[in-house]
């Protein structure tokens, strides 16, 4: 097992230090899964922090196995703690790699939600900007105030939708807000992907952005919920893990096409 980072940082291709929004209109499309799956890919090849930035209704600290993490956003935010304080640094693997990444999480509380201090917030994304190559914030669904917040500390957005019509409709009326907001550079994945072709071959035109990734629908990934480790550790060799590793380097710059499954390659490919 390699423990270094594959160096791409000086490469044409990645820009580096990035915050990198995941976001979706519906709930439930698979934010939080995509984000640790991207995360742990990243930490391959760059320092990596991945916030849970949904302040309602926080898992992310599930699908990294931790049952009750001690300190928090709500701590820093609230200065009940230090920056340094929720900063949990975990070990990951991505195909022959062990890797390391930081995770804040974040566990809802309604006081906290009533008094959140914007300002503190920011000055918080920026201070663990300082400490990364990339900070990947899984935002809540929709467009409600904190979640607009979140996208606008962001440098790049990426919506996550399912290729179904009720989740391109509410994901493009995110897209029309982040459009007013001038993000620099944006695209889609489409996540539990069943071989709907011809949905996802008229993605750029119904989104007008660029679709990185396709996810497929798999049952490994509510099993690696289960386990609290991302499939892409969970399971490296799986279709599903792939599917995330190939994204993940769509949304570095170092992969240029995505292959379109149907759904007869899907179902031999798990
Ligand atoms: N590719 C997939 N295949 C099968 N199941 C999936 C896939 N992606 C996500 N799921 C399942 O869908 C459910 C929701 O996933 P997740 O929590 O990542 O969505 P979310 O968009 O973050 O939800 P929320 O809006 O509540 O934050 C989970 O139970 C997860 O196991
Ligand atoms: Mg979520």
């Amino acid at each position: 097992m390699k423990s270094e980072k594959v160096n791409i940082l000086s490469s044409q291709s990645f820009l580096g230090m990035a915050v990198i929004a995941i976001t979706s209109g519906k709930g439930g499309v698979g934010k939080t899964t995509v984000s640790a799956n991207l995360a742990v890919v990243f930490s391959a090849f760059a320092d990596v922090t991945v916030v849970d930035c949904d302040f309602v209704l926080p898992n992310l600290h599930l699908q990294f196995g931790m049952d009750n993490p001690p300190v928090g956003l709500v701590e820093v935010i609230s200065e009940n703690a230090s920056m340094n304080e929720p900063i949990y640094k975990l070990k990951a693997r991505v195909g022959n790699y062990i890797t390391s990444l930081n995770f804040v999480p974040s566990l809802s509380s309604p006081h906290f939600l009533k008094n959140f201090d914007e300002i503190r917030f920011r000055e918080f994304i920026e201070f663990l900007e300082k400490k990364s190559d990339i900070v990947v914030l899984d935002v809540s669904a929709g467009l409600s105030k904190l979640a607009l917040l979140s996208l606008s500390v962001a440098d790049e957005v990426y919506i996550v939708a399912n290729p179904e019509i009720s989740s391109l409709n509410t994901a493009s009326k995110v897209l029309r807000v982040l459009n007013e907001m001038n993000k620099a550079r944006s695209g889609a994945i489409f996540n539990r992907y069943g071989g709907e072709k011809s949905i996802v071959n008229s993605a750029t035109s119904m989104l007008g952005i660029e679709l990185l990734g396709l996810i497929r629908n798999s049952k490994l990934i509510p099993e690696s919920w289960e386990a609290g480790v991302p499939v892409v550790s969970f399971k490296p060799k799986s279709g599903v893990a792939k599917d995330f590793i190939v994204t993940a380097e769509r949304v570095l710059g170092i992969r240029d096409r995505i292959r379109i499954y149907g759904k007869l390659r899907l179902r031999f490919d798990r």
